[in-house]
């Protein structure tokens, strides 16, 4: 994965006829650059469409924003990993704080989806973050490395060191409330810490995303803090001219 990364997290946004549109209008804007890696991820009903509008732009990738845990059977309304991958997805976001904490998504469950994701072909992009009452509480570094350990118990050190970590605070997702370069520097070495446990010196090489109310306003200082290799955004990444410009920073 080249750095930096930039990887658009549409959520419950854009279907086949908009992703569409969104992609044409991006693409008329921005020339392919081989110096960074830029991820779209869509509703997992908008990944054939993005696929097919990227075309044969090798400088932008699509990502599936969760998976099941298995990869096929009776679980109506999911999604497995080797159906993105058919659909042409790349990546997986895994452990999303949507997912923990407005599905219900335990570490149990974060630790397979990482595995499957894997097995199928997809790289995990394992998020991890703390609620504010735990901020508040002093507990961010250990809740953090706790969602960090767990989500990558079953994975192998060969997938760890090909995938990445995006640090995303609750309290920052969707509030306007971004973490300071400061705040988000701390914790970034934090995981790196971590990480090496488990890499030794290829930890250098498991790009680290910040995510939580990142705009093109606030994305050059982001970018520009210790141990922080790419974003991912969300609303502002709904809005070509503001992704564009979060592309160029
Ligand atoms: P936000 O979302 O940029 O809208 O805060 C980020 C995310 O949830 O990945």
């Amino acid at each position: 994965m080249k750095r930096p990364v930039f990887a658009a997290n549409w959520k419950m946004n854009l279907g086949p006829t908009d992703a569409r549109a969104f992609i044409a209008a991006f693409t008329a804007r921005w020339s392919p650059r081989s110096d960074r890696t830029i991820i779209f991820f869509p509703p997992a009903v908008s990944l054939d469409a993005v696929a097919h509008a990227i075309g044969s732009r090798r400088d932008l990738d699509t990502g599936v924003q969760n998976i099941w845990t298995e990869d096929r059977g009776a679980f109506t309304g999911e999604t497995s990993a080797p159906m993105a991958k058919d659909a042409r997805a790349k990546y997986a976001l895994v452990g999303h704080s949507e997912r923990r904490h407005v599905f219900g998504e335990t570490e149990e469950q974060t630790a397979k989806k990482c595995a499957t994701a894997a097995r199928s072909g997809l790289v995990p992009i394992l998020c991890v973050g703390e609620l504010l009452s735990e901020r508040e509480a002093g507990d961010t570094n250990d809740v953090v490395l706790r969602q960090l350990r767990a989500g990558l118990s079953d994975v192998s050190p060969e997938v760890v060191a090909a995938m990445a970590i995006a640090y995303e605070p609750v309290w920052a997702i969707g509030t306007g409330r971004n973490a300071t370069p400061e705040d988000a520097a701390a914790v970034h070495v934090e995981i790196r810490r971590a990480l090496s446990e488990r890499l030794g010196k290829e930890a250098n090489d498991v790009p680290i995303l910040y995510g939580g109310s990142v705009n093109s306003s606030n994305a050059p200082a982001l970018m520009a803090a210790e141990g922080v290799d790419g974003l991912l955004v969300g609303g502002a990444s709904l809005d070509v001219d503001g992704w564009t410009r979060i592309c160029e920073t």
